[in-house]
């Protein structure tokens, strides 16, 4: 399967992404990288890794359709089996997500459905919450609320902050996007009327 990688920022998560399907063994092959900003670090790593890369600068689009119908022919000119949000800070509109249905992953740093949006880490702490996590998930016309593959949780300690929080978390991000992306390359994870489903079985 073709996999296009969208980020904005530093590109941890993409990085981790490139590693893995450089595996031999991998089912996908990461075809292209678009970012949103001309100068996300993201696009050095695809580069370093000689992957194809895009841009649209969403500071040029006059709106949010004029964006994402951008997206949307740079996608159809790759036409990917599936797209993956790494650390993509875009809201992508309706018809663009359910464009790419059962076809889109997002990954979002906190045990959805619980904090969705942004500052996740500084909203746990100030909680007191005990556990906090990672939350793969389908994109959906939901920000964020999208039908979860997976999550991975970590303790909360009594001295963290929302950097040492966030360290751990983006450890936990490196570990399972991969592992979901594979699976889902091959075939294991759809996204059926009524919810996720792993080699057939409801999650
Ligand atoms: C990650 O923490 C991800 O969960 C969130 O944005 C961050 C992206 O980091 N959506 P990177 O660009 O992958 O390093």
């Amino acid at each position: 399967p073709k996999i296009v990688v969208l980020a904005s920022g530093s590109g941890t998560n993409l990085q981790a992404l490139i590693e893995a399907t450089r595996e031999r063994d991998f089912p996908g092959e990461i075809i292209a990288v678009g970012c949103n900003r001309p100068g996300a670090f993201a696009l050095e790593r695809a580069a370093q890794a000689n992957i194809p890369t895009f841009v649209i600068d969403h500071t040029k689009s006059d709106s949010r359709e004029a964006f994402d119908a951008s997206l949307m022919a740079e996608l159809h000119r790759h036409n990917p089996d599936v797209i993956v949000l790494a650390g993509f800070m875009r809201i992508l509109t309706p018809d663009f997500v359910r464009a790419f249905r059962g076809r889109m992953l997002n990954i979002h740093p906190s045990l959805l459905p619980a904090y969705t949006g942004l500052n996740t880490h500084k909203r746990v702490l100030e909680a007191g919450d005990k556990v906090h996590g990672v939350s793969i998930h389908f994109v959906t016309e939901e920000l964020d609320g999208g039908p979860v593959i997976a999550q991975s949780e970590i303790a909360v300690n009594p001295d963290d902050t929302p950097e040492t929080l966030a360290e751990r978390v983006q450890q936990q991000e490196h570990m399972l996007y991969p592992i979901v992306l594979r699976w889902f390359c091959e075939g294991r994870i759809q996204l059926s009327a009524n919810g996720v489903q792993f080699d057939g079985t409801l999650l």
